[in-house]
């Protein structure tokens, strides 16, 4: 078993002067309490006994029913009998685990990965295997002679673990192009994807794509869903969608956990969606956190030094941000945390130590002023850093690298998106992200 580390952080998190930028909290205080006092009441008034017993381990057939409404919104016709709801999507990817997974098997996944997914993996004594990402998510290319090296040593991985749209951590979004071929990959070899898809609507940029489920029509695609970004992580309400032989082993594993998903906030969600406003609310959501956004990257240019790279997302909750190579971000969130200030540093979303210059960053928990103030303080934290190295060696930290040559040094297989691969200091390690837009690289 590993610990969260950002469950870890969270505690620390938690004292009231913490600017925190490491949770991915949706703002849960544009929810009108007018409408959820109004919904419980009914609740109350309607079907109490029924709220307040156990339900079927499935979920309520009326709960799948807003699911398919939710997936629907973004192209997905999914049979409500291959629907399961879950105690948050969190336990839609253990169950699948639990379903799937035995002691010493392979699972791949993105480089850097959902840092609450690696937890399960390891529970599971999966061999976790982790596929760069560059700014068109992860590189297929890649992926591919990785399974042919698996093929060689006889070994087939059991899923292939994926956040393609609005990546945590990193922000990223799979190509079209990629997104087609990795199903493709995925029906040829007859190997199973978990597409994990909390912020798919949350889009405030750009043009929606298929979700890979769309895309394989639910064959060799599972799907994993939540309310948590689009409406509360507190109902903890997810759910996952499998073909017949995986879902009977996910509800048998889901008989031995929890018996059934709370009834008492199923009820919410079939309140909620009666009601017929859950898409203004999320469009609501993604105005807000646009600007946040955008208040971030404008404080990013400004407190950040030019060594340092960002992404920018076009929806979700998360900035990933790459410094120069000789800063070790574990370190520097001690000395963060002492300006109350806090980040996920990004070693939290690798099995193997990698993502030691980088940290993950979120806009949607808090209003702008704090961001600019919370960027301003990990800013100056950085800056000594930055200072401290160069007096040592005598030199500012060589890391900034023209497009061309990050290319060269990272091997992606994108000309049009380059990536910035860190690897020309010995203590480096090699955190692809995308170079920051502005600088035009
Ligand atoms: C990619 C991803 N998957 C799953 C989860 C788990 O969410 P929940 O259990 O609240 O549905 C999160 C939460 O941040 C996430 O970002």
């Amino acid at each position: 078993m590993r610990s969260s580390a950002m469950r870890d952080l969270m505690a620390v998190t938690a004292r009231p002067e913490v600017i925190s930028l490491a949770g991915g909290l949706p703002d849960t205080s544009t929810f009108p309490p007018q409408t959820f006092a109004a919904q419980m009441t009914r609740i109350a008034q309607e079907s109490a006994a029924e709220a307040l017993q156990y339900g079927p381990t499935e979920g309520f057939s009326e709960t799948v029913d807003c699911i398919v409404e939710v997936m629907g919104a973004e192209g997905m016709l999914p049979d409500p009998d291959d629907v399961i709801v879950t105690t948050g999507g969190q336990q839609a990817i253990d169950l699948i685990c639990k379903a799937l997974v035995d002691p010493g098997d392979v699972v791949i996944c993105e480089a850097p990965t959902y840092p609450g997914a690696i937890p399960v993996f390891c529970s599971y004594q999966a061999e976790t295997i982790q596929i760069e990402c560059d700014s068109e998510g992860m590189r297929i290319a890649e992926l591919e002679d990785t399974l042919e090296r698996l093929d060689l040593e006889g070994r087939r991985p059991k899923f292939i673990y994926s956040v393609p749209t609005f990546q945590n951590p990193a922000g990223v979004t799979m190509s079209l192009e990629r997104r087609r071929r990795l199903v493709e990959i995925a029906r040829a070899r007859e190997l199973l994807v978990v597409e994990d898809n909390p912020y798919g609507l949350l889009r405030f940029g750009g043009e929606p794509l298929p979700p890979l489920y769309q895309l394989d029509g639910g064959d060799f695609v599972i799907y994993v869903g939540t309310f948590s970004k689009i409406l509360s992580p507190g109902i903890r309400l997810g759910w996952a969608v499998a073909p017949p032989p995986v879902m009977e082993k996910v509800v048998l594993g889901k008989q031995a956990a929890d018996l059934c998903t709370s009834t008492l906030t199923q009820y919410f969600v079939r309140e909620y969606f009666a009601e017929g406003r859950w898409r203004e609310y999320i469009a609501s959501l993604s105005e807000l956190y646009r600007d946040r956004r955008d208040a971030m990257i404008e404080a990013l240019g400004r407190y950040f030094p030019p060594q340092a790279s960002w992404t920018e997302p076009d929806g979700g909750l998360f900035i990933w941000a790459t410094l120069p190579p000789f800063i070790d971000t574990s370190d520097l969130l001690a000395k963060a945390l002492r300006d109350d200030v806090a980040f996920v540093p990004g070693q939290a979303a690798y099995v193997d130590g990698r993502g030691r210059n980088s940290m993950r960053l979120n806009f949607s928990g808090s209003g702008e002023d704090e961001l600019r103030e919370g960027i301003r303080r990990i800013g100056r934290v950085v800056e000594e850093q930055v200072e401290l190295y160069g007096a040592l060696v005598g030199r500012q930290g060589k890391a900034h690298m023209p497009a061309g040559e990050a290319e060269d040094m990272g091997g992606t297989d994108s000309q049009s998106n380059p990536s910035l691969s860190i690897s020309d200091s010995p203590e480096a390690d090699s955190t692809v992200v995308p170079f920051r837009k502005a600088e035009g690289a």
